[in-house]
């Protein structure tokens, strides 16, 4: 912003509350939770969902878990009436689910809503008014504090009255002073106790008080403040649920919930992935989730979270950003070389932990919960590009292609890979991956070739062998024979003999490619050249023994390119 539009705004007040309790909660139980996504997200949807769609959303809100579904805003449009009406009249309301409607505090609209409901087996009356100076003032064209009051009053007042007409639905009352995150705390106080004193809530037969932060004005912390401080004041608290709905206007929904809890509020209300009005409701998967990574039960099942997600991004058409938490294309990988390596180490870790002690608690760098806890696979979680690291490499060819690289080769690999990456300018796939790395280390064949090899294993001395080889070396057949103990060593002795070494086996492994679809052998050898120079090279054959001599056939061939 340019500092001289700064002279338009002003700093938000503090509430005070100096001996505020919230700072030293611990989240340790999960709150009842309700879903707004079919009013609050559906009212924000450019294109708002079909009758139809709303019922696949319903039936979906209803597999997660939620208790609580705000069905819409029926008094408003026919599309939201029929919607409900077919909820009920089809009966496709399970009996522990309770729905709930939206009707602002006006007579004609309240009457509607009742014929909507009528049949429920229990349904949630929400009412509201806006109570903020500024809505008073502008919208309300400078009404006072005392009519704006009344018109709570008068609502409530309405719904008693009208619940002995629909005998066969509970009634549970709903109460939201609109824009309480802007309204002075001691007038929502007084919108609050004036519709408590009218409905006579009672712990049996508890009512709902909902605190919206409609627009979020300032920081979390004084959010906490503000439901600390309704939630010391409100009268009969016992006989309530005071209930959280924040949007996400300074980018802390989640973080001003999860503060308010800690203030004391026992409900939340909010949407799948953060729908909702301008930058949307509180997103209640990441807020579930955050509580499951500490171990708190939630009653919502998100361990599917991409059928989930693929459901939310059909019917709403919006798509989930690719960093959203959890539930986002890029949140399960690391890019970053040094990740890569710390991931790598932590997961390999794990599964000796956990081979060891099932219940061995979850920690590997960079991941706060198991992908896999919400049905994301641990294949995702690296991805190489030029900014990754050695690691990231040998993972993706251990994990994805069954070839367990020596240590020692990671850096030689991982660079040309990268070194492919950068040029290429973007992210190469798992499987562009594996085709580099046979491209450049495995089976390397020119200028020197093995075309075919015998072993003759002498009787005598143990572990003597004969290798006698045919190779293309320079073009021209040859055919060359040495002595050695085991395949490798004379192999090496056969080069000697034709004038082909200039180098010492340094290192060499070989182990059975794990998950390949045929049953080969990778084997990697390690060379140093007269001149210093030390590198690897691979082989991989159905023999593990022709593997061995191929990849000290590509060490060779390397020590030449
Ligand atoms: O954000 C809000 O204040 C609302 C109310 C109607 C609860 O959605
Ligand atoms: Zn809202």
């Amino acid at each position: 912003m340019h500092p001289t539009s700064l002279s338009k705004y002003r700093p938000f007040p503090a509430v005070s509350l100096p001996d505020r309790t919230w700072p030293d909660q611990t989240l340790t139980h999960a709150p009842i939770w309700c879903s707004v996504d079919l009013r609050d997200g559906n009212q924000a949807l450019p294109q708002p969902m079909s009758i139809d769609e709303k019922l696949e959303f319903f039936d979906l809100l209803v597999r997660v878990g939620f208790k609580q579904i705000e069905v819409g805003f029926p008094s408003a449009a026919d599309t939201e009436f029929n919607f409900l009406r077919r909820l009920i009249d089809e009966n496709r309301i399970p009996d522990d689910v309770t729905i709930q409607v939206l009707v602002q505090t006006r007579e004609p609209l309240i009457r509607r809503t009742f014929e909507a409901i009528d049949g429920a087996k229990r349904a949630i009356v929400h009412i509201y008014n806006s109570t903020s100076p500024l809505q008073r003032r502008v919208t309300f064209s400078d009404a006072s504090r005392e009519s704006i009051k009344q018109i709570a009053i008068d609502g409530a007042a309405l719904v008693k009255q009208l619940v002995p007409s629909i005998p066969r639905t509970e009634v549970v009352l709903q109460y939201s002073p609109e824009s309480f995150s802007d309204t002075e705390l001691d007038f929502a106080l007084e919108c609050c106790n004036a519709v408590i004193d009218i409905w006579q809530p009672t712990p049996e037969k508890k009512m709902i008080i909902n605190l919206p932060d409609t627009v979020q004005w300032t920081t979390p912390n004084v959010h906490a403040d503000m439901i600390e401080w309704m939630c010391r004041h409100l009268s009969r608290r016992d006989s309530l649920l005071v209930s959280l709905h924040t949007h996400n206007d300074r980018g802390t929904g989640v973080a001003a919930t999860e503060l308010g809890l800690m203030a004391g509020a026992d409900r939340v209300e909010g949407t799948l992935f953060g729908n909702g009005e301008r930058t949307g409701n509180l997103d209640i998967v990441t807020l579930a989730l955050n509580l499951n990574s500490h171990g708190v039960a939630t009653g919502l099942d998100f361990s599917d979270l991409q059928s989930i997600r693929t459901v939310y991004e059909r019917v709403t058409r919006l798509n989930v950003p690719e960093r959203q938490p959890y539930a986002g294309e890029l949140v399960f990988t690391a890019f970053s070389g040094s990740h890569q390596d710390a991931i790598k180490k932590g997961l390999d870790r794990r599964s000796r932990e956990v081979a060891a002690d099932a219940a061995t608690p979850w920690g590997v760098p960079y991941l706060t919960i198991d992908p896999q806890d919400i049905g994301r696979s641990y294949e995702a979680i690296i991805r190489i590009n030029s900014q990754s690291g050695k690691g990231g490499v040998a993972y993706v060819l251990d994990r994805e292609h069954g070839f367990d690289l020596p240590k020692s080769m990671h850096p030689q690999v991982g660079k040309r890979i990268y070194d492919l990456a950068d040029e290429l300018g973007r992210e190469l796939s798992t499987d562009e991956i594996r085709d580099a790395f046979f491209e450049e280390f495995v089976n390397i064949a020119t200028p020197l070739d093995l075309i075919d090899y015998e072993l003759i294993h002498q009787t005598g001395e143990r572990g003597l062998v004969q290798c006698k080889a045919s190779i293309l070396s320079g073009g021209e057949k040859k055919a060359i024979e040495g002595f050695g103990n085991g395949p490798i060593n004379a192999f090496v002795h056969a080069l000697e003999g034709a004038e082909l070494k200039d180098f010492k086996v340094t290192d060499y492994r070989s182990h059975a490619v794990r998950g390949g679809s045929d049953a080969s052998a990778a084997a990697y050898v390690q060379v140093q050249h007269d001149d210093g120079r030390l590198l690897w090279g691979a082989g991989v054959d159905p023999s593990i023994e022709m593997a061995g001599l191929k990849a000290l056939v590509a060490a060779w061939n390397l020590l030449r390119a």
